[in-house]
């Protein structure tokens, strides 16, 4: 084994965080040296946005974002923001375009971002396809075995993510270090993943295809956006939003006609009466769709001949349907994990732990967790530049 190698800082996972990290520290003269088990760095940012990668969100306020302490990412947000990144993906030339919602994309290709990392911090080492084998502290600086090699530091960053999508090398590393520096946990959970169904709904699975503007509700969030029933349950942008703030047990609400105007339905049984429940509702819905949901509120004559208090019983129903799912499609297909290393064991300017210093967490391996939609990537960035700034 060689002799220790003299680094500044040792960073852990050359994902978004860590190689933004990397950029900044080697720019302000760290030696850094990056290590990461995969074969190769980016390899989230790579499949990210459909191999576009959604780089960032303008709306990236910490509003957005879950946490046991929702202003823990104020500070790195406000200081590293949307526009910060923008400049830089400017600087690099790369074309972008807005979709939807404040989400930003490369118009070519999400490589183009982890060539513009790898670019940023080329005077940082970076050696992939290196397994770390130990990380010790004796109180002044970091050891870590990694390979087969032995190299020291002042400084460790813990930037191996969260366990989501293992068979991209994901893994809860971060958690076991952290257990072994003292800092605790919040529960990790997968997040914005898709919600399976079984029991009595098990037959919207027969839907699977199925896809539709909803407002879905859980835990005192609201998401206006697509809902797709698939084979196991329900997914679309609007179920994984909602999949973040789910926990076993609680409902998710669907607003399956989020713009219909109160008392919609006894008015079309006053201006059509002859109408029928499925038809009227296929006129606003996929047509399966609005079959399975008139079978299901029981309304098989003309809406002429139904009650008003039963055509009001149905559209409450129809703008606020409970499902309740019996659980999630699991780490495998989860975007995001949701809680992660605390922050109340981290500082929120630096990222670096309150009772080990030069120990720093950044990324998704911390309690902080974005809505879908280019969320993550700008807490990834803006927390590996407040570290890369402290190191
Ligand atoms: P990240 O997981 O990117 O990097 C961690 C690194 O640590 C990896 O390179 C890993 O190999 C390495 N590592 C792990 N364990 C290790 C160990 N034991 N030893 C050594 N190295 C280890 N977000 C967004 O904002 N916009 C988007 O478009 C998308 N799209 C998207 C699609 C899909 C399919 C997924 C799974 C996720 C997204 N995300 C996203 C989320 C985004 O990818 C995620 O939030 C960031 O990649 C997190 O960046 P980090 O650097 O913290 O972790």
């Amino acid at each position: 084994m060689s002799a220790p190698a003299p680094f500044d800082a040792i960073i852990l996972g050359a994902g978004g965080a860590g190689l933004m990290c990397a950029a900044v520290a080697a720019q302000r003269g760290r030696k850094v040296l990056v290590i990461d088990h995969a074969p190769d760095p980016g390899r989230k940012i790579l499949i990210s946005g459909g191999g576009r990668c959604n780089f960032t969100n303008l709306g990236a306020a910490p509003d957005r974002y879950l946490s046991a302490n929702p202003h823990f990412a104020r500070s790195a947000l406000a200081r590293y923001t949307a526009q910060d990144f923008l400049e830089l993906v400017g600087k690099h030339r790369i074309a972008w375009h807005e979709k939807t919602l404040g989400q930003l994309f490369c118009d070519g290709s999400a490589q183009q971002i982890v060539r513009m990392l790898l670019d940023e911090a080329a005077a940082a080492t970076i050696r992939c396809d290196t397994p770390v084998r130990d990380v010790s502290h004796n109180g002044t600086r970091f050891r870590v075995v990694a390979g087969d090699r032995e190299v020291e530091a002042p400084s460790l960053v813990i930037a191996t993510g969260g366990p989501s999508i293992p068979k991209l090398g994901a893994t809860g590393f971060a958690y076991e270090l952290a257990k072994r520096f003292g800092l605790r946990l919040v529960e990790p959970r997968p997040a914005l993943v898709p919600l399976t169904l079984g029991g009595e709904e098990a037959l919207f699975r027969e839907l699977s295809g199925v896809a539709t503007p909803v407002e879905a509700r859980c835990g005192g969030a609201a998401f206006r956006e697509a809902a797709l029933f698939t084979h196991k349950g329900m997914s679309g942008p609007a179920i994984l939003q909602v999949s973040s703030y789910w926990r076993h047990g609680q409902a998710v609400a669907i607003d399956f006609l989020p713009q219909a105007a109160s008392g919609w339905l006894r008015e079309t049984k006053r201006q059509r009466p002859r109408a029928r429940l499925p038809a009227v509702l296929g006129e606003q819905l996929p047509g399966r769709l609005a079959d399975t949901l008139a079978e299901r509120l029981g309304i098989a004559s003309e809406l002429g001949n139904a009650p008003d208090k039963a055509l009001e019983a149905a559209e409450r129903r129809l703008s606020d349907w409970r499902f309740e799912p019996n659980g999630t499609e699991g780490f495998a297909k989860a975007e995001v994990t949701v809680g992660g290393i605390s922050t109340a064991d981290l500082s929120q300017q630096t990222m670096e732990a309150r009772k080990v210093p030069g120990l720093f967490v950044i990324g998704e391996a911390v309690d902080v967790t974005g809505w879908l939609g280019g969320y993550n990537f700008q807490w990834a960035w803006a927390s590996g530049v407040a570290a890369g700034q402290a190191l």
